[in-house]
């Protein structure tokens, strides 16, 4: 029952769509402007640095912020406190990528994915960033860093939890396992379009004029 609440909870603060507000703070639907996401990085491509940096910390911050309070509300049994932290931060990106009163065609999740990372592990949010920040910097696609990102993500993970986040003493996790691969591949999936373009050679690098 709790988790169905974290999920829902979640999802209600995931619709708090930046871009999209940010948007319409400049009189125009985001969505409609380059590759049609509404995150950071086309905002940051439609409106500039300054709007897609407002952008992604408030789509970061809308996931860390409720995975750190439901990390300390459960904090007398560790193990629970970070499970439940996915669950609110899967909400926050279901929220954010399929939002109710936008037609359910919101941003990617990465932003908030990377809040959820943020509040579980500073270690791994570490090497995502480094990673992030070479692979942007010798491609200039921040599809492909955030795809590499996801994988991160999911590989460390797997790799700390078993001395970690509670789950020690060789215990196996499943569900914890579970939760990190659906939120990884949530945000993978995602990037189907991006992936199609990749691969065809014709996705957008970041710093091209739209
Ligand atoms: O955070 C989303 C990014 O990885 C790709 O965004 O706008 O290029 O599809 P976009």
């Amino acid at each position: 029952m709790i988790r169905i609440l974290l999920l829902i909870i979640g999802y209600i603060i995931g619709n708090i769509e930046t871009g999209y507000i940010f948007g319409k703070l400049n009189k125009m639907d985001i969505r409609n402007y380059g590759s049609g996401n509404a995150g950071a990085t086309n905002t940051l491509r439609v409106l500039g640095p300054k709007a897609g940096l407002i952008v992604f910390l408030g789509d970061f911050c809308k996931s860390l912020i409720p995975c750190l309070v439901v990390r300390y509300i459960f904090r007398d049994n560790v193990s629970l406190s970070y499970m439940y932290m996915l669950y609110i931060g899967l909400g926050v990106v279901l929220g954010h990528n399929f939002p109710f009163y936008l037609g359910f065609k919101g941003g990617k999740g990465v932003a908030s994915t990377a809040g959820i990372i943020m509040a579980l592990d500073i270690r791994i949010a570490a090497v995502c960033l480094a990673a992030f920040i070479v692979i942007v910097a010798f491609t200039r696609y921040v599809s492909l860093a955030s795809i590499v990102v996801m994988i991160i993500f999911i590989g460390m993970s797997h790799l700390l939890v078993k001395t970690n986040y509670g789950f020690a003493n060789g215990s196996s996790p499943m569900e914890f396992r579970l939760l990190v691969v659906v939120i990884g591949f949530l945000s993978i999936f995602m990037h189907r379009a991006n992936i199609k373009r990749l691969l065809s050679g014709t996705e957008n690098k970041i710093g091209k004029k739209v």
